[in-house]
């Protein structure tokens, strides 16, 4: 399927209750041949607003982790587990996952990346396709507020480049 044809229909998406509450759907960005995926939680206010992932606070520290490394975030396809925001940004539940998560599927088996990395444990519970390596780190949110955390992030983000 094309990518474009998904993202309608993500934007369409009345599989779970998330759509009720938000204004876009995220269904996230990025090169169509990116060789990494970053997979976070879901969207939070900012993006909900403007329908594109990690653009607000946990974003912007992304983006810094990013740049630290020297990783271009225009060469990474970037996305969530669930593509519509959460009330009070709670954490997705099992059903939630479990009726988006055919989204993430089909954009992995379009991509084809060569490593997925798995942002906090909502996006731990991705499906793994073969032939694809899956890196589990840390959610930078939890990273922006932690220093022992942060640790973590960042190295994995060091190891990653060493790999890309
Ligand atoms: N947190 C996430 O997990 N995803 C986003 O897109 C923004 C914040």
């Amino acid at each position: 399927m094309a990518l474009d044809e998904l993202n309608e229909q993500i934007r369409a998406c009345r599989k779970c209750r998330l759509w009720w509450g938000a204004k876009n759907a995220v269904p996230g960005e990025g090169p169509l041949n990116a060789n990494v995926m970053l997979v976070g939680q879901n969207p939070g206010a900012e993006e909900d607003e403007t329908g594109r992932p990690f653009v607000g606070r946990a974003g912007k520290f992304l983006n810094k982790v990013l740049a630290h490394n020297g990783i271009d975030r225009q060469t990474l396809f970037i996305t969530n587990i669930v593509k519509h925001v959460t009330p009070e940004n709670r954490k997705p539940l099992p059903d939630e996952i479990a009726a988006c998560v055919p989204y993430l599927v089909t954009q992995v088996n379009e991509i084809k990346p060569k490593i997925v990395v798995l942002m906090g444990t909502a996006a731990w519970k991705a499906p793994r396709a073969e032939g694809v390596e899956y890196v589990e780190t840390v959610h930078p949110s939890a990273a922006m507020r932690f220093a022992k955390i942060r640790k973590r992030f960042e190295e994995d983000f060091a190891a990653l480049k060493k790999r890309m």
